[in-house]
């Protein structure tokens, strides 16, 4: 049953929302305070370094609360690194990661002297190299390896096994190494990896560790000291349960590293998370258009679509969805949720049980603030949809 029974959409909430313009995305600014004061509580006894995944979430409200609380940047554009500083992430903190980046994004990040590309093949160094030398700057790197790990996640959000098109492979690591090594415009500060997103089976995190640790000795055996151990993102937050666990577990997560990862001495351990720090501030709201009787299935036709947030089309992700203008009822209908997109993927969920929707209800899906808005699109030519902030 989808009775909203949240403080997210508390009563006095709820009151403020009479007249809101509908599609709009709402973020709940205690949530994300509250998740990064537990992720310094659980970071700080241990000496780990957190970088955001700016694609989670770009709000301009959300990263400078993200900034003051310390946390560096982690890019996988040019355009993301100069959001990054624009915001006042200091450069020190930013990563550069993607397998893709173009000469002018890495000239931006030279020019920004940023903390790290994390680096993701043979001629992608070579190309860091060469415009390093060309402004005689060095560029510190990271090297991302393919740990070749099974993320236990959704095919199209896994990205640390062989057949995946991200990081280097053992098979070349040895050239890559000399390469780096050898170059005067290259320092190697470091290896990086990431296998996966909304990983819930922290058993998988554990099996990241051993591999890590192999991985290290496959530098140790060659005296070569790497400064810092980045592990990516990739911890995964619970969209059936979005009130209940508002938080992510944190304390668990790090403690699996703390437990499990070799650090050697004046090594740093570095993360990139993204969704488990903005998912569950975020809701789309929505209005009920239409509510449409087909031969088998009753349609909730909602003024928001796949344009304001994709994941349920493009993943058959799941997204609680509630009725917020039948609170407190709770005799259920069966709907087919969908948005106005001409697609038929444009759902964002097949038989909910909701308590009797009409025209004009206020529906809010939940935990939207990652990969939600800034995957929107303006396709049918609609509108961005506006923000508001509790
Ligand atoms: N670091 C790297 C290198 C990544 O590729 C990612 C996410 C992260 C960190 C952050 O991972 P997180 O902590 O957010 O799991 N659009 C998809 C998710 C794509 C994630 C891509 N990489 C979705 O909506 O589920």
């Amino acid at each position: 049953m989808n009775v909203a029974t949240t403080s997210f959409f508390s009563p006095e909430r709820m009151a403020s929302l009479h007249e809101v313009a509908t599609p709009c995305y709402v973020y709940d600014l205690n949530i994300l305070g509250e998740t990064l004061n537990r992720l310094q509580a659980a970071v700080s006894p241990r000496n780990f370094h957190v970088h955001y995944a700016f694609k989670a979430n770009t709000d301009k409200r959300i990263l400078e609360i993200v900034r003051e609380a310390g946390l560096g940047a982690d890019c996988v554009s040019g355009q993301e690194v100069k959001c990054a500083i624009d915001n006042g992430f200091r450069p020190n903190q930013v990563a550069f990661a993607g397998v893709g980046k173009t000469d002018a994004e890495i000239q931006l990040a030279l020019q920004h002297d940023i903390f790290c590309f994390n680096a993701e093949s043979m001629p992608e160094l070579q190309v860091i190299a060469e415009l390093a030398a060309q402004t005689n700057r060095v560029a510190r790197i990271a090297l991302r390896l393919n740990p070749n790990v099974k993320a236990n996640t959704h095919h199209y959000i896994t990205t640390g096994l062989e057949e995946n098109k991200f990081g280097i492979g053992m098979h070349e690591l040895s050239s890559v190494v000399d390469f780096v090594l050898a170059h005067p415009n290259l320092e190697l500060l470091g290896m990086h990896v990431h296998i996966g997103s909304q990983i819930t089976d922290m058993e998988v995190f554990r099996t990241l560790c051993m591999r890590v640790n192999e991985l290290q000795e496959w530098f140790a055996s060659r005296r070569i000291a790497l400064k810092v151990i980045n592990v990516g993102g990739g911890l995964g937050v619970n969209y059936h349960e979005p009130d209940r666990d508002a938080f992510p577990n944190l304390e668990q997560y790090f403690d699996i590293f703390s437990q499990h990862l070799h650090v050697r001495p004046n090594q740093e351990v570095h993360f990139e998370l993204g969704r488990s720090l903005v998912a569950q501030c975020g809701a789309l709201l929505s209005r009920v258009t239409y509510i449409k009787q087909g031969v088998q299935t009753q349609f909730a036709i909602l003024d928001a679509g796949m344009t304001e947030l994709i994941r349920p089309a493009l993943y058959q992700a799941y997204h609680k969805i509630e009725n917020l203008s039948a609170i407190g009822k709770t005799a259920t209908q069966r709907y087919d949720v969908v948005g106005p997109v001409c697609e038929s993927s444009d759902c964002f969920g097949k038989a909910v049980d909701l308590p009797e929707t009409k025209r004009g209800d206020l529906i809010a899906i939940r935990s939207t603030g990652a990969y939600g808005e800034v995957m929107a699109s303006n396709y049918n030519l609609r509108e961005r949809a506006p923000t508001l902030y509790f």
